[in-house]
């Protein structure tokens, strides 16, 4: 068993919570927010408390938090209270430097383009400016502002919706849709950390919507008395769509390596020796031949 460290939220302070749930709820997409006030002056902020929640109509939400310092509230809050707008730009690798600067605690009036070198662009169907270097920038009007609570720390939701959409083209594939290997996103983790998405860091699961997976309680429960499979291996076989069929096997038992292993006498060796093969063939991928393998004992 995992020794666990459990904690009542109630017996530890804001900055606590803080380090735990950043560091816990990450890698977060970055928000870098451009907002304008009343008089029109403009301000260059990230925020990491941010997700897209809706697509008809089309949602983000980001959350500039009171300070746990002092108790007060961030420029782009208040600017948004002025001007119902935001432009969203997303951020990725080449301009994360700068995006950091422009965190920096300028005061009230100072331009954070100015300040980190990055280049505003007028938008379209609201006021604040855009940033040139983003890959995608969403042009939104703040239709709620939900204030979660009085203190330091409460978050302040900036429900968003998108209204125009900018894309540099170097970040599109063949068919006019973003490519995620182009993007070179990064993203925020706990404390001074950021993760970048490479091509080395990505990976496709196919998805089990459309198709319904047996389940891993359809699998046979030899599998689960040794610790060949991990539970990616048992995830990856309950995704498969259906079990093989007894003529799959019948065919599939002929290849000389699974005939081997079926005459082997002692009934623990020769499960011994399926899982062993099911488990290479899942290394390579071919979750056909590890369920084929598996099931050989029997249906
Ligand atoms: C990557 C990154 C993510 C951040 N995310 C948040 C956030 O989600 N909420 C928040 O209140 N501050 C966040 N901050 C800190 C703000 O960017 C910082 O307080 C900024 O100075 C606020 O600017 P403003 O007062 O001009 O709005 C983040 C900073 C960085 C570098």
């Amino acid at each position: 068993m995992n020794e666990i460290t459990s904690i009542d939220v109630s017996e530890i302070g804001t900055s606590e919570i803080y380090q735990l749930l950043t560091t816990a709820i990450a890698p977060r997409p970055i928000a870098f927010a451009s907002t304008i006030d009343k008089e029109g002056v403009v301000n260059l902020s990230p925020f990491s408390f941010f997700n897209v929640f809706s697509a008809n109509p089309p949602i983000l939400i980001f959350s500039p938090v009171r300070r746990v310092r002092d108790n007060t509230i961030k420029h782009t809050l208040e600017n948004i209270r002025e001007v119902k707008e935001v432009v969203i730009n997303t951020v990725n690798y080449p301009m994360v430097e700068q995006m950091s600067l422009a965190s920096t605690e300028y005061d009230k009036g100072v331009n954070e383009f100015s300040k980190s070198g990055l280049t505003p662009i007028d938008s379209i169907k609201v006021r604040p400016p855009r940033v040139k270097e983003s890959p995608v920038s969403f042009e939104c009007v703040v239709d709620n502002i939900v204030e979660l609570g009085n203190e330091g720390g409460a978050g302040n939701l900036l429900i968003s919706r998108v209204v125009y959409i900018h894309i540099d083209n170097k970040y599109l594939d063949g068919n006019k849709g973003l490519e995620t290997k182009k993007l070179d996103h990064v993203a925020r983790m706990g404390a001074n950390w950021y993760t970048r998405v490479t091509e080395q860091s990505l990976f496709e699961i196919p998805k089990p919507i459309r198709n319904k997976g047996i389940g891993v309680d359809q699998l046979p429960k030899h599998i689960f008395k040794t610790d060949i499979f991990s539970g990616n291996d048992i995830g990856r076989l309950g995704n498969a769509e259906k079990k093989p069929s007894e003529e799959d096997l019948d065919e599939f038992q002929k290849k000389s390596s699974i005939a081997q292993i079926l005459k082997i006498r002692g009934k623990d060796e020769k499960i011994a020796q399926l899982h062993k093969t099911a488990k290479g063939y899942l290394q390579k991928g071919n979750l056909d031949f590890a369920l084929k393998t598996l099931f050989s004992d029997g249906l």
